[in-house]
C-alpha cells in the first residue's frame, strides 16, 4: 500500500467513532440526500437487473438501512478497517468488508448498482481513470451509479483537521463537470444532475449525479 493510501486509511480508522457520533441520525436531517438515494433505488429496481448494490466507501454504514428501506440489498466496502468494524457493530444485519474502490473484490457486472457517497472525493487525479473504470466494471449494463460530492474546483485540500483528532489526508472537491466527465469516460450516461447550496456547517455546494451503466 502506498503512503497516501495508508495515510487515508489510518486517518479514517481514527475518525471512525467520531463519524459514528457525527452521522447519527444524519439522514433524517438530509432530505435531499434521502431523495437522491431513493431515486437511485427506484431507477435500479426499475432496470430489472437485480437488487444487490455496493455502498462503496460505506464509512460507518449508516446508509445501509436507508437503502434497504427502498428495496435494494446493500453491501458495504470501505478502505478503513476501523470503519468496517463500527459498521458491522452498528448495522449487523448488513455485510461490510474492507476493500479499496480502485480494486474491488467483485466479479465483472455483478452488481445492480453502486452508491459512492462522499467517497470519490479522496481520489488523486492519477487514480481516477482506474477507480471510475472499476465502478463501471462491477455494475451490470443497465444498472446505476449514484454519487454525492462536495462541488468544488478540484484543488487538493487537506481534510480531517476539523475533527481535532490529529489526522490529515488529501481530498479534492470536484466540480460537477469533472465528475460527469470521469463517469462518461468510464462508460456511464448521466441521467440526473442535482445540486444544493451549502448548509450552515458546509463550505461548498453539494453535487449529486445519477448515471446508468451503458
Ligand atoms: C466521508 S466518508 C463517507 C462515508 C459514507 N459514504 C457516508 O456518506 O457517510 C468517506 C469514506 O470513504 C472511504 N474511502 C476513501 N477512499 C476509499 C477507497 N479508495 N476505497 C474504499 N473506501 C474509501 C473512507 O475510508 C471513508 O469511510
Amino acid at each position: 500500500m502506498d503512503a497516501k493510501t495508508e495515510e487515508l486509511r489510518s486517518a479514517h480508522d481514527v475518525l471512525a467513532e467520531f463519524y459514528v457520533e457525527r452521522m447519527a441520525g444524519a439522514m433524517d436531517r438530509m432530505p435531499v440526500d434521502r431523495a437522491m438515494l431513493g431515486l437511485f433505488c427506484d431507477l435500479t429496481l426499475a432496470a430489472g437487473v437485480g437488487r444487490e448494490v455496493g455502498d462503496i466507501g460505506s464509512g460507518t454504514g449508516h446508509l445501509a438501512p436507508v437503502l434497504a428501506a427502498r428495496g435494494v440489498s446493500p453491501r458495504g466496502f470501505d478502505l478503513s478497517p476501523g470503519m468496517v468494524k463500527v459498521a458491522r457493530r452498528d448495522y449487523p444485519d448488513f455485510p461490510f468488508e474492507e476493500a479499496d474502490l480502485r480494486a474491488l473484490p467483485l466479479a465483472d457486472a455483478s452488481l445492480a448498482g453502486v452508491v459512492c457517497w462522499y467517497s470519490l472525493i479522496f481520489l488523486a487525479p492519477a487514480d481516477r481513470p482506474v477507480a471510475f473504470g472499476e465502478l463501471a466494471r462491477v455494475v451490470k449494463p443497465g444498472g446505476y451509479l449514484a454519487t454525492g460530492f462536495k462541488d468544488g474546483d478540484g484543488r487538493l485540500r487537506r481534510g480531517g483537521r476539523s475533527a481535532g483528532l490529529g489526522v490529515e489526508y488529501d481530498g479534492y472537491w470536484l466540480s460537477a463537470a469533472e465528475m460527469e466527465a470521469h463517469l462518461t469516460d468510464a462508460g456511464f450516461a448521466i441521467v440526473f444532475r442535482g445540486s444544493r447550496p451549502p448548509d450552515a456547517d458546509e463550505s461548498t455546494p453539494q453535487g449529486y449525479l445519477i448515471a446508468r451503466r451503458m
